[in-house]
């Protein structure tokens, strides 16, 4: 695997190479991120993935200071895994080498709500950095897990309207044995949180059951998640169910033939964890 630090080194690499498939991602590897490459690697060729912890993205008060930061661990998986032809590791200077005036912001009506509606700014910070590096890679397919589902859908959205030559691909989410979706935050967890922030995927399939057997209404399958988390001590921003195709409050009378989604959003302790499940 070549390890590049420079848009111009990478350039050079992937120069005539038509079929690239590339993976995004902000780094401390986990097997969620090792399973987007091994997909990448069905789906095209070479593949390259870039870690950047992408400063834009995240707000006031998060986590971008501490956020884990890991390069040679990363590339040590990566090397053993064997997907990766090239990793593209910018810095700062690399990637915003002067303030980043241009954005991408995505409609307030996909991109507001929900971890837009919490987290301001985020989604900007995201299609920003995603079109850069996409200016960069310039790959034929990008994969992205859909534990971010609204950020799949974001990117998803932007390449269309910006009619970007990129297929954006979706991997299901990866989770440990207890249903916890993997995810690099979670190790900010102490024993006892780690413990505890199953609870989320359980609630996440009762909740789906609920909504299958059809006897409680939308609005109490979301009272009930939201109440089960604050109660144990979560702090939750939604626990919402939305229609799959545009995350839009889904229409009662429609409600048995319309695929649908519950997010969830909630902290414990310290920690903000999000999680989703298609019904
Ligand atoms: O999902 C992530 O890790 C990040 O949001 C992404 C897509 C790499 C952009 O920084």
């Amino acid at each position: 695997m070549k390890v590049v630090h420079t848009i111009e080194e990478l350039r050079d690499q992937l120069r005539g190479q038509m079929r690239v498939a590339f993976v995004p991602t902000m780094g401390n590897l986990h097997s969620a991120h090792l399973a987007l490459m091994k997909m990448a690697r069905q789906h095209g060729d070479p593949v390259v993935a870039s870690i950047f912890v992408n400063r834009l993205q995240f707000g006031q008060g998060e986590d971008f200071d501490k956020y884990p930061r890991t390069l040679q661990q990363d590339i040590d998986k990566l090397e053993q895994a064997r997907d990766v032809y090239v990793l593209f590791a910018p810095d700062d200077k690399e990637m915003y080498p002067e303030p980043q005036n241009y954005q991408i912001q995505p409609p307030s009506d996909l991109g507001g709500i929900l971890e837009g509606e919490f987290r301001p700014g985020f989604f900007t910070g995201v299609c920003t950095v995603v079109m850069k590096l996409f200016a960069c890679v310039q790959p034929k397919v990008a994969v992205f897990g859909k534990k971010d589902y609204q950020q799949l859908m974001v990117i998803r959205n932007m390449c269309r309207q910006l009619q970007l030559p990129v297929e954006i691909l979706a991997h299901e989410t990866v989770r440990d044995e207890d249903g916890l979706a993997l995810s690099s935050r979670n190790r900010y967890l102490s024993a006892e949180e780690r413990k505890e922030a199953s609870l989320i995927y359980r609630l996440l399939v009762q909740a789906r059951e609920q909504i299958l057997e059809g006897k409680k209404t939308i609005a109490q399958v979301e009272q009930w998640g939201f109440k089960t988390l604050s109660d144990r001590g979560w702090k939750v921003d939604y626990f919402s169910v939305r229609r799959q195709k545009d995350l839009l409050i889904p229409d009662a009378p429609k409600l048995e033939t319309e695929p649908l989604i519950i997010l969830v959003a909630a902290s414990l302790g310290e920690t903000r964890l999000i999680d989703n499940l298609e019904v």
